[in-house]
């Protein structure tokens, strides 16, 4: 079974029913009867034929006993299920309808061959989740996500069970939300409305989806200051920004325009977003040497969880806004390091933990999954040999966060509430934003639901490989086509982007902030980084998945012949890049391409038991492609590890 996230308990039965037409009892209420009608379009999509199996000949009874639920929810809601199936019959039971919708989820991704046909598997599931906040946060600035991607996210977002999606609606570079008070402050044509939002949480809520709106402040706030520079501190602001990175300049509090629109703006978020919680960022407020930014945010922070409360809403909040007076009904979401969560703990703040979960550095799956949100078990992100090319950076930025002060000791009490995976968009399109997020997101998911202990990562990576054809399937996730139809669009024809394959599916980009700081330093000014928002990302770099699952087939491989194909593959796409020389789109990829041609010799030589080597430039990153397999290799040739 593929499942993802693992269920809390599975019993399997002997035999399979075949998917037939459904004969669904107990959908009674219009949550439920749309959450069976999607999950009768996933399944023909999964399955094969049409909705509903309308052309199967099989039947299958699908028994829905459920408590209700009410209009939105909500944290804590119970989401429990248990799922029967036998000859014939599904039988889901769950306390509210919340887990009726995790139980469809289950359900879909269930859906196996027997044979040829695909059937359920007979079982029995007894599940519910670890965490009540399985969140993810998708930035809507540095590049604008559409509300049809966002949906779709939403869609994708229940088939893992994650129930949280946290909108970041404003930064240095746009403000994203269009209410009535300040319209001058959001982006001309990039934004939503309060009525496209409304829809949005509509579509989240009958996925059992909470949306948690951001407005981030004081810092990250050069947008704001663009229209109304009269509201700020530190450096002048006369346009948005289209630089990444920290700004020197924040919201004035002592003045009362700046947070009277801050008070009329989250009130007219609570008009839109009927969700307990809303955020209002305080990260990495910053102002010019001299002045006192910490100042600045402590007393922003009070009055921000005063406006949130008068609200009716539980404030959240990025790290930094750990202060000893503040309000422990505030939300930490702790992004810097384990320190910054157990800070948080310590000083009696309830904690939604996302450090370890940030989608953006390009990391593989099982970094990510190492992690636990509620304990200390992780992963040595400097020792890992996969980020040696950006260890000094990772080494100078957790230090840094170690000497972070702010500690509120003494208090505890503090609890874990779950995690939330953040994907900034620097470097991430609408286009571009499925690869990113689904290719490593079900792993996560999978940790923020599943018990603590199912931790086995070469399970994980058997089904997340499964998961994404099944993502495939439905039309979500298909990084090498995107890839193809990019290369094609630049004027390659079908037969030269495939020639090429064997070449792009071993490229990864370089991991951490590289690629956005333009090397492994800690930190680099506007001047000194490749980016920024206007950089078209349509190279090959961009179109590639963070993570190369082919990479890791391949040093799971021992069997010669086929071992030989690989690397007749590998030594082809020399030949085809040296073909496509000239081309813009190929031509940064001629160093890499060399590095993997040697690699091909070297496998050749020690399949036949010579002597073999990985040399060091394959183990370095070429530009801002680094290839995985290499150190797969210099791992295999050091262990002499023989082949069949
Ligand atoms: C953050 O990544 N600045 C919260």
């Amino acid at each position: 079974m593929n499942l993802m996230p693992l269920p809390r308990e599975l019993r399997s039965g002997n035999g399979h029913t075949p998917v037939g037409r459904l004969e669904t009892k107990g959908a009674d209420t219009p949550r439920l009867a749309a959450a069976v009608g999607r999950f009768e379009r996933r399944l023909a999509s999964i399955a094969g034929g049409s909705p509903g199996g309308a052309s199967a000949r099989h039947r299958v009874r699908l028994d829905i006993v459920s408590g209700p639920a009410s209009e939105h929810p909500a944290l804590g809601d119970d989401e429990r299920y248990r799922m029967d199936i036998s000859a014939g019959r599904i039988r889901i039971e769950a306390p509210a309808e919340w887990g009726v919708l995790r139980a469809l989820a289950t359900l879909a991704q269930l859906v196996c061959r027997n044979g040829q046909a695909p059937c359920f598997p007979h079982c029995e599931i007894d599940d519910a989740p670890r965490f009540a906040w399985r969140g993810l946060m998708i930035d809507t600035v540095r590049h604008f996500i559409s509300i049809g991607t966002l949906k779709r996210t939403l869609d994708v977002m229940e088939f893992y069970k994650l129930n949280v999606l946290h909108l970041h609606l404003s930064d240095d570079q746009g403000f994203r939300f269009l209410g009535d008070a300040y319209p001058e402050l959001a982006d001309p044509r990039d934004r939503y409305s309060g009525d496209e939002l409304r829809a949005l949480v509509r579509h989240a809520s009958a996925r059992g989806i909470r949306v948690v709106p951001e407005l981030d402040v004081p810092g990250h706030t050069s947008s704001w200051l663009a229209a109304h520079p009269e509201w700020g501190l530190g450096e002048p602001v006369s346009a948005v920004s289209r630089r990444f990175g920290v700004h020197a300049c924040c919201l004035d509090p002592d003045s009362r325009e700046a947070m009277r629109a801050v008070a009329t703006l989250f009130g007219e978020l609570a008009q839109v977003f009927p969700d307990s919680h809303a955020h209002f960022g305080g990260d990495e407020v910053t102002l010019p040497v001299g002045r006192d930014a910490r100042a600045v945010q402590a007393a922003i922070n009070l009055r921000m969880a005063d406006i949130l409360h008068g609200l009716g809403k539980s404030p959240v909040a990025w790290d930094e806004v750990i202060q000893p007076d503040l309000s422990r009904s505030v939300v930490i979401q702790s992004w810097r390091g384990g320190g910054a969560r157990n800070r948080a703990l310590r000083g009696g703040f309830d904690t939604v933990h996302s450090a370890p979960y940030y989608l953006d550095l390009l990391y593989p799956a099982d970094l990510h999954y190492a992690f636990d949100p509620a304990t200390d078990a992780g992963a040595d992100l400097t020792r890992d040999p996969r980020l040696a090319h950006v260890r000094a950076g990772v080494l100078a930025l957790s230090r840094s966060w170690d000497l972070e002060s702010g500690d509120v000791s003494g208090v505890g009490g503090g609890r874990v509430l779950g995690g939330e995976a953040c994907l900034w968009t620097e470097l991430v399109t609408d286009e571009l934003l499925d690869t990113r997020l689904w290719s490593r997101m079900p792993a996560i998911a999978e940790r923020f639901w599943s018990p603590a202990e199912v931790r086995n990562t070469g399970d994980m990576y058997r089904r997340l490989e499964a998961t994404h054809e099944t993502l495939g399937r439905l039309g979500v996730f298909d990084p090498a086509k995107g890839l193809r139809e990019r290369l094609m669009q630049s004027g390659l024809s079908r037969e030269d982007a495939a020639g090429l394959l064997p070449l792009l599916e071993m490229l990864e980009p370089v991991k951490w902030y590289a690629r956005l700081l333009g090397g492994s330093r800690p930190v680099a000014t506007g001047a000194e980084r490749p980016y920024d928002a206007d950089t078209p990302l349509d190279r090959v770099i961009d179109f590639i998945p963070p993570e190369s699952l082919a990479a890791r087939r391949v040093a799971d491989l021992h069997d010669a012949d086929r071992l030989r194909k690989v690397t007749d593959g590998w030594r082809s796409q020399r030949e085809q890049v040296v073909r496509c020389s000239g081309h813009v789109i190929v031509d940064e990829l001629a160093s890499v391409s060399e590095a993997l041609f040697d690699l091909a010799e070297q496998l050749d030589a020690h399949l036949c038991g010579r002597e073999a080597r990985v040399p060091d430039r394959a183990l370095e990153p070429h530009g801002e492609y680094v290839l995985p397999v290499a150190r797969h290799l210099a791992e295999r040739f050091s262990r002499r590890v023989g082949c069949t």
